[in-house]
């Protein structure tokens, strides 16, 4: 496995997203997961499973020491006292007292960042996250957070092929931070590029695991893929026997255009 130094805390780059699972179907890919060997799990308050996750983790008999656990809180609850009430109930849910990293889910105007921020601070002074980050923010919210509090370790984005994010890259980079990759295969459809399919042929291997693959080559990048498909859990992790050339991230960098997938009206103004 690959892992990013966040503060001295080795985080393994590939993870499991769990966004749209619920109730048994989260249970059970969360535990196939977990069985698989993923030791990175993303929930968040607004998917509604954090029940489930924290009873996957219980089932599974993985030490919770062994896991890089991350959850977000949602846009309305960003005031100060909204911040520690939701962690708390966050961490009720999950059945642990610690969470690894906590994010901001979505920016939010209305919301002075520096409050929200502060409460996060707060939260893990408190123990109950090991770090902190956001979600969804540009390149210039971010700078802003990082005005605030230079400590921040992620910003978790939209990121895939077809996606450019190298701003934001050069950003996290700069900062030691990691960014985490969200929609990384592109909801499985990678598999419809010509170039993709071209590469993963000459390794043997498919255009999701090339996706992953290109992803975790990249400096201090980290991806989340989702699936509740028994052999799409275990082919995601299988990335680790093979390389791509420096060729071969090239043509793969050359694919970005500015494809989301993910624009909820509330969205800050993209800067493509
Ligand atoms: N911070 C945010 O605002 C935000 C937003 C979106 C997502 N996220 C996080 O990022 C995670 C991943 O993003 P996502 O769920 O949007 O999309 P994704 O991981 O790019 O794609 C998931 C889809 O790909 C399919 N898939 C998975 N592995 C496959 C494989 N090997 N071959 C073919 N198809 C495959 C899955 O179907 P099967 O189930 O059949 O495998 C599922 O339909 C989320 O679950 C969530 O944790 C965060």
């Amino acid at each position: 496995m690959i892992t990013i130094d966040l503060q001295g805390i080795p985080v393994p780059a590939l993870g499991f997203g769990t966004w749209r699972l619920r109730g048994d179907e989260a249970r059970t890919a969360i535990n196939t997961a977990l069985g698989a060997g993923y030791r990175h799990l993303d929930t968040a308050q607004m998917y509604e499973n954090e029940a489930e996750v924290g009873q996957a983790i219980r089932q599974s008999g993985v030490e919770r020491e062994a896991l890089f656990l991350t959850t977000k809180l949602w846009r309305d609850d960003l005031h100060h006292a909204d911040v520690l009430r939701a962690t708390d109930e966050s961490l009720r849910r999950l059945g642990t007292e610690y969470v690894d990293l906590l994010l901001i889910h979505w920016p939010n105007e209305a919301i002075d960042l520096r409050e929200t921020l502060d409460a996060f601070q707060e939260v893990r002074t408190q123990g109950k996250t090991r770090l902190i980050g956001v979600s969804n923010f540009t390149p210039s919210l971010l700078a802003q957070a990082l005005d605030h509090v230079p400590d921040l370790t992620c910003n978790q984005v939209e990121y895939h092929p077809f996606l450019n994010q190298q701003t934001l890259l050069e950003l996290v980079r700069k900062h030691g931070m990691m960014l985490t990759a969200y929609s990384p295969i592109v909801r499985g459809t990678v598999a419809e590029n010509y170039t993709i399919r071209a590469i993963a042929e000459t390794h043997g291997k498919s255009p999701v695991q090339v996706t992953l693959r290109w992803l975790l080559q990249q400096d201090r990048v980290a991806a989340i893929p989702r699936s509740a498909t028994p052999d799409h859990i275990t082919a995601n992790l299988n990335l680790f026997d093979f390389a791509l050339s420096e060729d071969e991230m090239d043509r793969m960098d050359a694919l970005a255009e500015n494809r989301r997938l993910i624009n909820p009206d509330f969205a800050p103004a993209w800067e493509g």
